[in-house]
């Protein structure tokens, strides 16, 4: 009898690691030497974590034998508050921060706890595709609302509008953004905690990204705009502190939690049930909270972050058919391939053509949930030489893939 795979799978899709990725795997098992731009994990493009993490984990690896309390250590609980207060989200404290491994994990918990079968979740597209696997996990529905490249990525508060039913639970907003690099105005959260107020949404805001911005960009906090709608806030050291291995993350509950008390408690069966998150990487989270520079350094002029994006960006939009939206945030560029020039059906085929063609793994944008063929992404972490080399490979491959 063959052994299958749950019916909870079907439709569960994870493409950052999915089947090219295989594919550049058995490549790299025949000898081939692959050029990875297919996930954001800073550490191998050779980011480190400031050295006072570093050293505090290490300091306190023998205080980190034992479970912690299922939402996490206190001192670290107590930073994540101060750090989203001063960012002008209020009347928080410490019972309001779990910490888990990584967001991943609380993404799956924070939709666990709240879903029943079919309910449905706004998404943006393209999305971040861990939040769209996990509510088809959970049995429910993703529906995603376009976000409109024409006008830098931002999504279109009447499409969200329209989009919202009677079976609609949360709106989720990535900011921000991943795939795309957008950083939302202001303004255009007002709109969205005005619909999630208006429906009464439940706001997920992944701001994992907060901390990387360039060009000036300036991140609001979408719960400093929501006191008074129940707003999930998702953050961690992955990124803008270069420690992705820690899986050290946190979920800010905020708003009125007194609405909310039977989902809370189901937040806190899951936190429980899964005992704690790993107490080492959770030691870490103090020190890089009160680090203030531990991120400019790497977005300001002459920062790699912000040298890279600027070449990357420069060397895609240089060729021909290809255009980029200028990421003001974020790890990642999302070119659009014109299909007059390229007219790619299949964009899963085109990024394994490119594979196999020039050794460059890329994710195509149908794996961020974008209804066309007719994008992909690409991390901007490895240094400017080497972005240089992937891009231009990524030139000479499309020269010969047009009409
Ligand atoms: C938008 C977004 N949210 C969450 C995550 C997951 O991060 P973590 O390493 O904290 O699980 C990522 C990782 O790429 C991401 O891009």
């Amino acid at each position: 009898m063959p052994i299958d795979q749950s019916e909870k799978l079907a439709g569960v899709a994870y493409d950052v690691r999915g089947p090219v990725l295989r594919e550049a795997m058995r490549m790299e098992q025949e000898g081939h030497r692959i050029l990875r731009l297919n996930i954001g994990n800073p550490a191998p493009f050779g980011f480190e974590a400031p050295d006072a993490v570093l050293e505090d984990v290490v300091r306190n690896l023998p205080l980190a034998q034992g479970y912690s309390d299922a939402r996490g250590l206190l001192s670290a609980r107590r930073a994540v508050v101060q750090y989203h207060e001063r960012l002008g989200v209020g009347d928080i404290d410490v019972d309001d921060v779990y910490l888990g491994n990584g967001v991943s994990e609380l993404i799956a918990i924070a939709l666990q706890a709240l879903l029943n079968n079919d309910d449905e979740v706004l998404i943006p597209a393209p999305d971040y595709p861990l939040w769209t696997a996990v509510v088809s996990l959970c049995r429910g529905r993703a529906v995603h609302y376009r976000c409109d490249e024409s006008a830098g990525w931002l999504p279109d508060l009447d499409d969200i509008a329209a989009r919202i039913g009677p079976r609609t639970r949360a709106l989720v907003v990535i900011n921000p953004n991943n795939p795309t690099g957008a950083v939302y105005p202001r303004e255009l959260l007002e709109g969205l905690v005005d619909l999630a107020r208006r429906h009464g949404l439940v706001l997920f805001s992944d701001e994992i990204y907060d901390r990387i911005l360039y060009d000036g960009a300036t991140h609001t906090a979408t719960a400093a705009l929501a006191p008074d709608v129940l707003t999930l806030t998702f953050n961690g050291l992955s990124k803008a502190y270069r420690v992705a291995g820690f899986r050290s993350g946190w979920v800010v509950v905020s708003g009125p939690r007194g609405d909310a008390r039977g989902y809370l408690e189901g937040l806190d069966i899951l936190a429980n049930m899964r005992l704690c998150a790993n107490v080492p990487g959770q030691h870490a989270i103090q020190p890089a909270l009160g680090e203030p520079d531990a991120v400019s350094g790497l977005v300001l002029p002459g920062g790699r972050l912000l040298e890279q994006r600027n070449r990357a960006w420069e060397l895609l939009s240089a060729i021909p058919g290809v255009s980029c939206v200028k990421p003001l945030g974020a790890m990642y560029m999302f070119p659009r391939l014109d299909p007059a020039v390229y007219p790619i059906a299949d964009d899963e085929r085109f990024v394994l053509d490119l594979l196999r063609a020039e050794r460059l793994l890329v994710v195509q944008g149908t794996g961020f949930n974008w209804p066309e063929p007719d994008h992909f992404r690409l991390v901007t972490l490895p240094h400017v030489d080497d972005l240089t080399e992937a891009i231009g490979r990524i030139e000479r491959f499309l020269a010969g893939y047009g009409q």
